[in-house]
């Protein structure tokens, strides 16, 4: 028979895996919000519980307090019902783990002030529910796990390893740093027993495993694109298609690859981490390579639209329509827009952009400025060429106005267009 601490620790492990795990991350600050909204990201359902009454409003009215957080994003977790900012402890007793990120000031005496770590801690302890993860994220001297917050929860009848699993991640994030931000740096855990390690190292794992996911799905769809195209049929007639089913099937769309800094990278983290272990991650490496030969795909289209209306890339006007990495932001990080506009500029074409969020771009190492999309641009382009689909952008005027368009984001989907005019994905 299973020992009862087994069963909590699988119990929670199914939660962790599924994503269906309630996490409460105590300390809405520089660590604790970036912290609580990548965890919303990832899938889970989270509480951003906090004892500043005002920054709880601020966050409930969408309003971030740091840079690590765009608005945007907090806007649609907070829609979502994925994350709830809140200033009642009470929300603790139904959460699956916990994770404390509160401060932790020098006193007068330049002694730790662990004041505010014991203070949370307490809150904690006092509403513990047998099966709970506990995390201190707070950075503090050695021992604290385990000489302040054990004996808190001890003091409740609680096991450590058995019914509480307990564990110490430090936070090393470095606020308003764009090159390294909260899912760039790796995660350091301990646990206070083998049990409590692993359940921590599987939290951190979820968000991995989320990213993976979209990434293989995302190749998925764009290999199915080129096969679409083999075959003469339309690639986002057969995924609405496929939609209709009301189970067992999540649709994603093709497009021009992948970027941010997100999907493009921590496949392949978690991939070298298992090579070091005997293993290979096939899925993940199939994946970066076709998503990876989108944008030279994209560009064959360009050539083969302009070669249907006996002209050659070389010397075409071509305009760009966004090169931000997804639609309603202007990061460009690892963007597939711009490998696409280097390597038609490599092909002879004159490149033009326009981004209502992306002022400037560098490729190939020059400065391109953007243009406002107007009609005359439209009009003067030999072909255009769709890669981010900002909603700011008409795509009715762009296929009525521009001689031909290329749309890897099937933006004009609903776009009457003469025969030949549109090549989509
Ligand atoms: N900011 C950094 O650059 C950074 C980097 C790595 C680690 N850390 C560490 O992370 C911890 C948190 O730092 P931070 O920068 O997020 O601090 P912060 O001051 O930005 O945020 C802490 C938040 O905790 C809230 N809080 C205080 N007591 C509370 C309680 N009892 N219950 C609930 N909420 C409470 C505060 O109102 C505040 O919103 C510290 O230990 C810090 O040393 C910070």
């Amino acid at each position: 028979m299973s020992q009862p601490h087994a069963v909590a620790e699988g119990a929670l492990s199914e939660r962790l895996r599924g994503h269906t795990a309630r996490v409460s991350v105590v300390g809405q600050g520089y660590v604790g919000l970036p912290l609580a909204v990548e965890l919303a990201r990832a899938g889970f359902t989270v509480r951003g519980i906090d004892t500043n009454v005002d920054r709880i409003e601020a966050l409930n009215a969408g309003r971030p307090h740091t840079p690590d957080v765009e608005s945007q994003e907090l806007a649609a977790l907070l829609r979502a019902g994925r994350y709830r900012p809140t200033a009642d402890f009470a929300v603790l007793a139904d959460s699956d783990v916990v994770i404390i990120c509160v401060p932790t000031p020098l006193g007068k005496s330049k002694d730790p002030d662990i004041s505010f770590v014991a203070a949370a801690a307490a809150e904690v302890a006092a509403r513990f529910r047998p099966g709970q993860l506990v995390i201190l994220e707070s950075t503090t001297y050695p021992g604290t796990t385990e000489e302040l917050l054990l004996s808190l929860f001890e003091a409740r009848g609680a096991v450590v390893g058995e019914n509480v699993f307990l564990a110490f991640s430090p936070e090393r994030i470095d606020p308003g740093n764009r090159a390294f931000k909260l899912r760039d740096i790796t995660k350091v855990v301990g646990g206070v027993t083998p049990a409590c390690t692993r359940l921590a190292a599987l939290l951190y794992l979820a968000k991995l495993y989320e990213n993976v996911f979209r990434n293989v799905n995302i190749a998925l769809a764009n290999e199915f694109a080129l096969m679409c195209r083999r075959l003469g049929v339309n690639t986002r007639e057969v995924i609405e298609a496929a939609a209709t089913k009301p189970f067992g099937f999540l649709p994603f769309y093709p497009g021009p690859g992948i970027g941010g800094h997100c999907i493009p990278i921590d496949p392949s983290y978690l991939a070298w981490k298992v090579r070091l272990n005997g293993y290979e991650a096939r899925f993940i490496h199939l994946a970066d390579e076709i998503n990876r030969a989108m944008p030279a795909y994209v560009v064959e289209l360009v050539e083969e639209s302009l070669n249907r209306q006996r002209r050659c890339l070389n010397g075409s006007r071509i305009l760009a329509l966004g090169v931000a990495y997804k639609r309603g932001v202007g990061d460009t990080r690892e963007s597939p827009a711009l490998e696409v506009l280097a390597q038609l500029q490599q092909r002879g074409a004159e490149i033009r952009y326009a981004d209502p969020y992306v002022p400037s771009v560098v490729v190939d190492g020059n400065v391109l400025n953007a243009v406002g999309l107007s009609d005359q641009e439209l009009s003067a382009a030999d072909c255009v060429v769709i890669l981010t689909d900002h909603l700011e952008f008409d795509y009715r005027r762009v296929v009525e106005i521009a001689p031909l368009v290329v749309d890897t984001r099937n933006a004009t989907w609903e776009c009457p267009a003469a025969p030949g005019r549109v090549t989509r994905l």
